[in-house]
């Protein structure tokens, strides 16, 4: 349908809490998700939170088989997934590099549950329940948060490792505008 405008940081609207999809299967809903899939593949992102295109509901687009802006990430099945209730597996968190749609240009250390149990409905309604790990449990973390109004900078511990990706990784042509 369309590639929408990104909302980037700084924009109050992506501070919010989402509410929760209640009806399931509409027209408006599939619109959404086209919209988001299509801004999504646009930017190359890893995935896409609702919020980020202006649009206050529980929905997040996530996968890819392989990413130009995390070109060593394992594939991530390409996933819609509404009112996400996120658990941790274990205590254990790994800290890895993230970015976002909404803070181009840079990258960040972030601190993430290594193993995690997500559930929650399809476009249609349809249950899903997951566990998984690795990058896969990093991205349903990164855009669940954007449904709390979190953006990853504000899970930093460490801002000597926050930046530029041009700076932090000359060379090795990540894609990350
Ligand atoms: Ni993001």
């Amino acid at each position: 349908m369309a590639i929408k405008p990104v909302l980037k940081m700084g924009d109050a609207r992506l501070l919010q809490v989402s509410e929760k999809v209640s009806q399931f299967g509409t027209p408006q809903l599939h619109a959404l998700l086209q919209d988001m899939q299509d801004t999504m593949n646009a930017l190359n992102g890893a995935g896409l939170a609702a919020p980020q295109i202006g649009v206050n509901l529980q929905v997040v687009i996530f996968g890819f088989e392989k990413n130009q802006r995390y070109p060593d990430a394992d594939e991530v099945p390409f996933t819609v997934l509404l009112n996400p209730e996120l658990t941790a597996i274990a205590d254990e968190q790994e800290e890895g590099w993230e970015g976002c749609l909404s803070v181009p240009g840079l990258r960040g250390m972030v601190p993430r549950y290594t193993q995690l149990r997500y559930q929650g409905v399809d476009q249609f309604g349809k249950t899903i329940d997951r566990t998984v790990s690795g990058f896969h449990a990093r991205v349903v973390q990164h855009e669940c948060d954007h449904l709390q109004g979190i953006l990853y900078p504000m899970r930093i511990k460490d801002f000597n490792s926050f930046g530029f990706t041009d700076v932090l990784f000359p060379g090795q042509e990540i894609v990350d505008d």
